[in-house]
């Protein structure tokens, strides 16, 4: 097999550089792991910033997110029983969408299909050969039979766990991190949402965030210790935990019912620099991950797949290579101020084991500024809903 640009992995950024590529006459090969109900049951991500709503557009893959999505306006931030709203609309002129990664995949892979993009699923034993040099190829299973696929690029979209960032030598990367000391438990439901707007809640039973996915799913978080299992999480001793994170007014109507779904999440953040070594190019999770706090993961993969499919259009359609030559460089600025905003979120919002009583103060100090100052507010909200490409 031959073809112009290898992908691995089949998640959101895999699929989203696919498209865009294809449409513009760049020929792809999907490989991905899983199979495909596997891919779409993973219940992860909610929050689309503006140009993710765009790049999706642009990639004929938006159109249902448009009708079923959900525009919000605004966010609150809690403590205790003090809400402070977070007006995007008035303070950037912006919103951010409510539409879930298992949507965002469910219509990518309808767009690839209708194009007739060729995806191979339950593909095992990825090797990505000589990608130092000007004849890349890859290899894998699949079928019960080793394959070759030769290319002109590679883009590693496989995930934190997958092999593109491996590939790389040690002796050329560079890694960043910082692992938080707790996890968030998720918690889905067919339930109305606490309220028509998410809530980060801080409190002193630690953190709690009140999200959703349409009038009647509602998608719930706490923070837990790592050492907690899923099992350890009875529905109802989730309930009780998010009722006393949430601002009382907010528990008092909120509507319970049994999970569709319960996972725990630990939290962390990374950063792989660079992400490129010689025509293979890492994209998303497979070089980066921050903390779930800012709802930047999907919408920072989606942020370098905008860079690098131009980049390897110029390459493979017109010899350019400015754009592949530049797009560590220009990924990168962006990712590390989404870093920087996961992080400062992170810390705003959870209680630390064993921290001290100064450190609540500081949590709760940083929210009455927040509910005083438009100036915190727009630059949280500039952020939030995603800072320019
Ligand atoms: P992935 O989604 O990890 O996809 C990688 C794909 O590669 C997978 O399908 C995998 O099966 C495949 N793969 C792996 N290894 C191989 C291999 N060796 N060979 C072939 N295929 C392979 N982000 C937001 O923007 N907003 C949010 O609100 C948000 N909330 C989140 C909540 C939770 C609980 C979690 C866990 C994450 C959240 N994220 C959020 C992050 C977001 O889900 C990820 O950043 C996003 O999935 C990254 O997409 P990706 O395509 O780069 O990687
Ligand atoms: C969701 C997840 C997030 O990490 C976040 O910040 C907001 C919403 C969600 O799954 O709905």
């Amino acid at each position: 097999m031959k073809t112009d640009v290898v992908i691995i992995g089949g998640g959101p950024s895999g699929l989203l550089l696919s498209q865009l590529l294809n449409r513009a006459g760049v020929e792809t090969v999907v490989l991905e792991r899983s199979p495909r109900e596997r891919v779409l049951s993973r219940i992860r991500a909610g929050v689309l910033e503006a140009g993710t709503v765009e790049m999706l557009q642009k990639a004929g893959a938006g159109e249902r997110m448009l009708r079923e999505g959900h525009p919000h306006e605004g966010c609150i931030f809690s403590d205790g029983d003090l809400m402070v709203r977070i007006d995007f609309g008035a303070l950037t002129g912006k919103t951010v969408m409510v539409y879930g990664q298992t949507e965002v995949t469910a219509d990518l892979y309808a767009a690839q299909d209708a194009m007739g993009a060729t995806i191979l699923h339950e593909v095992a034993e990825v090797a990505i050969r000589d990608a130092d040099s000007d004849a890349p190829f890859v290899e894998f299973t699949h079928d019960g039979a080793r394959k070759r696929i030769d290319c002109a690029y590679v883009a590693g979209c496989d995930g934190f766990h997958g092999v593109s960032r491996r590939t790389i030598p040690e002796s050329v990367r560079r890694e960043y991190e910082r692992v938080y000391p707790f996890g968030w438990l998720g918690l889905l439901s067919r339930t109305p949402p606490a309220h028509d707007e998410l809530i980060y809640a801080n409190s002193a039973n630690g953190f709690a965030l009140a999200s959703m996915r349409n009038p009647m799913l509602s998608r719930y978080y706490v923070q837990v210790p790592l050492s907690d299992r899923v099992e350890d999480w009875s529905d109802d001793r989730f309930w009780e935990r998010l009722k006393s994170c949430l601002p009382g007014e907010v528990a008092e109507t909120l509507v319970t019912g049994p999970s569709i779904e319960k996972s725990i999440a630990p939290l962390r953040s990374f950063v792989s620099e660079p992400l490129r070594w010689g025509r293979l190019f890492l994209v998303g999770d497979a070089a980066h991950i921050v903390p779930p706090t800012g709802a930047k993961g999907l919408n920072l993969a989606v942020s370098d797949v905008f860079y690098l499919h131009q980049a390897l259009i110029d390459a493979v359609r017109h010899g350019e290579t400015a754009g592949i030559d530049s797009y560590s460089e220009r990924a990168l600025r962006r990712i590390w101020k989404a870093m920087r905003f996961s992080w400062s979120m992170t810390m705003m919002v959870h209680r630390f084991d064993g921290e001290d009583s100064f450190a609540a103060e500081m949590r709760r100090a940083t929210l009455l500024h927040l509910s005083q100052s438009e100036t915190a507010r727009r630059d949280l909200a500039e952020n939030y809903i995603g800072l320019p490409f």
